[in-house]
C-alpha cells in the first residue's frame, strides 16, 4: 500500500534520514522504531509531503507521491497524527475533530464520522464541548487520534501517541491502535515503546541515525538477541 524507496531527507545542507526503505502492506500495523533523533518524525513528514527537499521514491497504491502535495496526499487517505498532538488549544473537542475533516471526500461524510470517533472514544462525546487545552494528555492524545480518523484515513500514520503518558493510558492507546487494525485501517505507528510496540505490531522498521537498521516480523524481532541487547535492556 505505502511503499518507501531510498528515501533522502534534508533540513538545509543537514541530512536527516539517508536511504530509508519501508513498506506497509494493507490491514497491517508497521511499526518505525527508533531513538531520538534518529529520523522517524522525518520520514512521516516526508510521507505527508511536508520536506522540501527529499529525494527517493514515495508511492501509495502504486501511485508515485512526488507529484502530489501535502493537501492531495490527505485526499488520497494518508492521514498523519503528528508528534505532540498539535491541537487547537482553544477550540473545543468537538470542534478540533470538525477541523480534521477538512477534506472533500470527508466533508460529506462529517456528521457520520463525528459519531463513530465518539463510539470509539467516549471520553471524548463526555467532553465534546470542553477546550482542547483543558484535557489531559491522555484526552488530548484520543482527540488527536479522533482528528485523524475525521479525515477517513485508509493508512493512518501515529508519531509517538503515547509520548508522556502514563502507563495505564499507554496500554489503552496501543489497545486503540489494535482496534483501528481490527476496524480495517491500516497503521504506521512511531513509537520508542520498543517491547510494547512489537507486541502489537506485524512488522517493524528499526531507525538509527537516518538508516533502517534492523527489519522484520515484530514477533521475530522480539526474540532477537540484537533487539533484546540494543532495545530492550536484557
Ligand atoms: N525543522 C528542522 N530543521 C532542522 N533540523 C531538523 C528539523 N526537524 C528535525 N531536524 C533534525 O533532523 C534529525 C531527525 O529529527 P526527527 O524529528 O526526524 O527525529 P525523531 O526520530 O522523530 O526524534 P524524536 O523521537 O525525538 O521525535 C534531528 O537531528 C533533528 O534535529
Ligand atoms: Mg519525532
Amino acid at each position: 500500500m505505502l511503499k518507501i524507496e531510498n528515501l533522502d531527507a534534508y533540513y538545509g545542507d543537514l541530512q536527516a534520514v539517508r536511504g530509508a526503505h519501508l513498506e506497509v502492506h494493507q490491514g497491517e500495523i508497521v511499526a518505525l522504531l527508533g531513538a531520538n533523533a534518529a529520523g522517524k518524525s522525518t520520514i512521516v513528514r516526508a510521507i505527508s509531503g511536508l520536506i522540501d527537499r527529499v529525494d527517493g521514491q514515495i508511492s501509495f497504491k502504486n501511485k508515485s507521491l512526488n507529484e502530489y502535495t501535502a493537501h492531495q496526499r490527505v485526499e488520497m487517505g494518508i492521514v498523519q497524527v503528528p508528534e505532540g498532538r498539535q491541537l487547537f488549544p482553544f477550540l473545543t473537542v468537538k470542534e478540533n475533530l470538525e477541523m480534521g475533516a477538512y477534506t472533500k471526500r470527508a466533508r460529506a461524510q462529517k456528521n457520520e464520522n463525528i459519531e463513530r470517533v465518539f463510539k470509539l472514544f467516549p471520553r471524548l462525546k463526555e467532553r465534546e464541548k470542553q477546550l482542547a487545552s483543558t484535557m489531559s494528555g491522555g484526552e488530548q492524545q484520543m482527540c488527536a487520534i479522533g482528528r485523524g480518523l475525521m479525515a477517513m484515513p485508509e493508512i493512518i500514520i501515529l508519531d509517538e501517541p503515547t509520548l508522556g503518558l502514563a502507563p495505564l493510558l499507554v496500554k489503552q492507546i496501543f489497545e486503540i491502535v489494535e482496534e483501528l487494525r481490527d476496524m480495517g485501517m491500516t497503521v504506521l505507528l512511531i513509537e520508542q515503546n520498543v517491547r510494547q510496540t512489537l507486541k502489537i505490531a506485524d512488522r517493524a522498521y528499526m531507525l538509527s541515525n537516518g538508516k533502517i537498521v534492523t527489519e522484520g516480523k515484530a514477533e521475530e524481532l522480539l526474540n532477537s538477541e540484537k533487539v533484546k541487547e540494543s532495545y530492550l535492556g536484557i
